[in-house]
């Protein structure tokens, strides 16, 4: 039996921010944001979206294609969390009118958790494959105004389907494996926004990445001529390019730079316009890669490294199904992206300082948001959403 993702979905916060404008707020040449990160834009949220109403409209419309029947597990993958209790997945389970037998829950591991969702899923299908797992991965990526991090925040989600036999991509049995106990990045319960100690983070995914392939090799792993395309957990989208020019030179593959590139530039152009979205990241490369590469992937292996600040990262790979790209949004998601309200930089900052001056009190926010679904605001400390009519 194979088992793997039958549909994947997308999502991001309706504004966006060109990095243009913060550079011009900075007095700095944007140059550093558009090339050297990789960065050209950032959506920000209206105040009446978060990770529960980017999910579920990821998820929505997987629920509109393939119905919910089957589907008796809901894994939602996050690292902002709205609730330290309640599952964000809750919340999107009511909104799409779920079934009540189902099983729902939040994962957290930084930006690793979808994978590890992912796992958990290809797990519960190989026990009785009838099974269907939605994962959802959302998140809004938050760092302090006027520090290092701030040009790679960003917001998106993500939905998949996994399943027997599926329709999109194989997941491939062997995986490499690497934990360490680091403070690279992290986001202590009593603040908003994650602190990170940026060049050591950066060091501390490349030495991630050697040491989940190295495993990945010793456990019998492809070798890396036989896998066609790359996606990588994007940060900031250079972050990929340096993170396969050391797998290359980890793996003694003897590529020139635009042979490297060839191999992972497709799977970068929606996140250097949405930004970091920690869990939704590596997938949402992988949408980029199967809408965007020019090459019919049909049958090609892709290698994912996925990296989750701690740390917890995994190598792993899985094979593009015939037929796949009948099944992909391409020109939806191209118009959600395009379709985003571009916002100047006094306003994107006006919003980041709104949302520590709410936490803890009851407040409506105003419907704004174009999306299918919206924040309404909290009431006696209960979050309500609605369905937009
Ligand atoms: P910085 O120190 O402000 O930037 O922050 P810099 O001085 O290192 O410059 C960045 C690049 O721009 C450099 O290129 C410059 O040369 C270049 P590089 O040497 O790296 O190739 N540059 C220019 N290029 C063209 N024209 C110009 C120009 N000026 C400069 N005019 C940093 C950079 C990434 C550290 C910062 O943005 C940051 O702290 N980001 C947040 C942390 C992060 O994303 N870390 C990534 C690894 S950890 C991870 O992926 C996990 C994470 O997603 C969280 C999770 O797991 O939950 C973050």
């Amino acid at each position: 039996m194979t088992i793997g993702i039958s549909d994947i979905a997308f999502a991001t916060a309706h504004q966006v921010l060109d990095l243009q404008q913060l550079a011009d707020a900075q007095g700095i040449d944007v140059g550093k944001y558009y090339i050297g990160i990789g960065q050209s834009e950032m959506s920000v949220p209206f105040p009446d979206e978060d990770i529960v109403t980017m999910g579920a409209d990821a998820a929505a419309q997987i629920i509109a294609r393939h119905g919910a029947d089957g589907i008796r597990t809901l894994l939602f993958a996050t690292e902002s969390g709205i609730d330290q209790s309640k599952s964000a997945g809750v919340f999107v389970h009511g909104l799409l009118g779920l079934g009540e037998h189902c099983r729902v829950v939040e994962l957290k591991q930084a930006c690793y958790s979808a994978t590890a969702a992912l796992q958990f899923a290809l797990g519960i299908v190989a026990r009785d494959a009838s099974e269907k797992v939605l994962v959802i991965a959302s998140d809004v990526a938050r760092y302090a105004l006027d520090t290092s991090g701030e040009p790679t925040q960003g917001a998106a989600a993500v939905a998949f389907l996994v399943t027997a036999d599926p329709a999109l991509l194989e997941i491939e049995p062997v995986t490499g494996l690497h934990t360490d106990d680091i403070h690279d990045f992290w986001r202590p319960n009593y603040l908003s926004t994650a602190l990170v100690d940026g060049k050591y983070s950066l060091a501390a995914y490349l030495g991630a990445l050697e040491g989940a392939w190295t495993e990945y090799q010793e456990r019998g792993g492809a070798a890396f001529a036989d896998i066609a395309r790359f996606c990588y957990h994007q940060p900031f989208t250079k972050m990929a390019v340096k993170a396969h020019d050391r797998l290359c030179k980890v793996a003694g593959a003897e590529l020139d730079k635009e042979q490297r590139l060839a191999q992972i530039a497709a799977s970068l152009q929606m996140n250097r316009r949405t930004g970091n979205s920690y869990t939704a990241s590596i997938y949402v490369g992988l949408l980029s890669l199967l809408e965007r590469d020019g090459a019919d992937l049909a049958g090609e292996r892709i290698g994912f490294f996925s990296y989750g600040s701690g740390s917890v990262s995994e190598f792993f790979t899985g094979v593009v199904r015939p037929g796949y790209r009948e099944l992909l949004r391409t020109a939806r998601d191209a118009a959600t992206l395009d379709d985003r309200v571009a916002i100047a930089h006094a306003r994107y900052r006006a919003l980041h300082e709104a949302v520590d001056a709410v936490q803890g009190s009851d407040y409506e926010t105003a419907a704004e948001t174009p999306g299918p679904y919206r924040f309404a605001g909290v009431v006696d400390h209960v979050r309500r959403y609605e369905t937009r009519g």
